[in-house]
């Protein structure tokens, strides 16, 4: 590679000035000389020891009982070694057409900077060889349980597999432990430790999207908390996002000091307190977009470096990204209900004895409405926050009343 490339400018060079002196060009050729030599020893020393740079990035510990039961023995059996690949693996699983297009094990053991630029790669013939239905991506990030996983799964029930897929970001060790027939079953994405209020966060948002992405078929990615429910049925959402032509990202400019006030003058001129925005870091967004946030190095780059102390990145990397560069692509508000009216640093949080037929159709028809394409719409949330564990059984109740499902 480098003999190359210094050999493409020695040929520059030469086009270009013919005058340059001879003893130039011995030195050049002896430093191809040195190149080549240095170059193959790099290539010898770095295959030596082939992944062992990347193993301490790696939160999972390898021999993890949690993990390891959830995902690892089908890909070790299958595919340990390059030749084995060809020769043990079952044929969806490895170098088939289908397998690259979604892949049934989640398991992977890329680092992030593999993992974001394979799901960087967007393809640019305009025709997909195969029939593709457009997928909602429930992305769920948490720490530990999803206690509203019954919930979920009536939801989902009876509804087209190829219709929707769900990705879960927990903690590294945590194991969902749910059955077989769950649909949450087998979808725990490889993670890492995530600490509130820090970049971390925002990693585990592009590593949920980036996971996503591996899936072609993946439309709209939905990023989801443990607390959320949704509060309209499957097709109804399906369409709504589908049909959609933007993305739902709030994104706003908040001139307090909880807003501009997180602002870092080191981050100009890149950033400057103009472009810089605030916004609920529960979004939907179409995959276009999905994309340009996990390419993006530069501005993340920043936030990690300047948006520290009580700056809180995940609230301001999507919005002021988005902002400065894909504002078309955005609605600038969020699908995901929460209320904050009763002020402080917590919003309400619903609770069993909250869970009525009123509460529930309040949230579903606000009274506002809400740009939805060209014009406008009563139906401005999809989903809703915060919801307590003890909200469960009341709402498995009156579901299939008031949320339809
Ligand atoms: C990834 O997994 C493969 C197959 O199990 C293994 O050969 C390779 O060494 C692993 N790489 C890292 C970085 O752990
Ligand atoms: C699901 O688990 C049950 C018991 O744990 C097992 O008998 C069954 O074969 C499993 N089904 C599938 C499809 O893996
Ligand atoms: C939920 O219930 C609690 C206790 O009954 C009450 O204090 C709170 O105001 C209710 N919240 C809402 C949003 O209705």
């Amino acid at each position: 590679m480098r003999a190359r490339t210094e050999r493409d400018e020695l040929s520059k060079d030469l086009s270009a000035g013919v005058t340059k002196p001879l003893c130039f060009l011995i030195v050049f050729v002896i430093g191809i000389v040195i190149g080549l030599a240095s170059s193959s020893h790099v290539d010898r020393y770095f295959t030596s020891q082939p992944y062992n740079l990347n193993r301490g990035r790696e939160s999972i510990p390898p021999n993890s009982p949690s993990t390891s039961s959830i995902t690892q023995t089908t890909y070790d059996q299958k595919c340990t070694t390059s030749t084995d690949i060809v020769t043990n693996c079952v044929k969806d699983e490895c170098l088939s057409m289908k397998s690259f297009l979604s892949q049934k094990n989640l398991n992977h053991n890329m680092t992030d900077e593999e993992l974001f630029w394979r799901a960087s790669l967007v393809p640019d013939k305009a025709h997909y060889p195969f029939d593709r239905m457009p997928k909602l991506a429930f992305m769920f990030l948490t720490r530990g349980p999803l206690p509203f996983i019954p919930l979920w799964e009536r939801f989902f029930k009876g509804q087209d597999v190829r219709k929707y897929s769900i990705y879960v970001h927990t903690s590294p060790e945590f194991d969902l432990g749910v059955s077989n027939s769950s649909v949450f079953y087998n979808r725990q994405i490889p993670s890492q430790v995530v600490e509130w209020g820090t970049v971390s966060l925002v990693d585990a948002e592009r590593r949920l999207l980036s996971n996503a992405l591996l899936d072609f078929s993946n439309e709209r990615f939905i990023l989801l908390s443990e607390s959320c429910i949704p509060i309209y049925n499957f097709q109804k959402i399906y369409k709504y996002l589908t049909k959609s032509i933007y993305s739902y990202l709030d994104s706003y400019d908040d001139p307090s000091r909880y807003g501009r006030g997180r602002y870092n003058t080191y981050m100009k001129p890149e950033i400057r307190i103009r472009d810089w925005r605030k916004g609920s870091q529960w979004f939907e967004m179409h995959r276009a977009l999905a994309i340009k946030i996990i390419s993006d190095s530069k501005y993340y780059d920043l936030f990690k470096k300047y948006c520290t102390d009580d700056c809180y990145p995940d609230e301001h990397y999507m919005p002021t990204f988005v902002h400065m560069f894909y504002g078309e692509l955005n609605s600038d508000r969020t699908v995901t209900y929460v209320d904050w009216s009763v002020g402080g640093p917590h919003p309400v949080i619903f609770e069993g004895g909250n869970i009525t037929k009123g509460v529930l159709e309040s949230l579903r028809k606000s009274g506002k409405n809400c740009v939805y394409n060209k014009g406008t719409t009563d139906v401005c949330y999809l989903f809703a926050r915060k919801f307590d564990p003890s909200a469960l059984e009341p709402l498995l109740e009156i579901s299939s009343v008031v949320l339809e499902y």
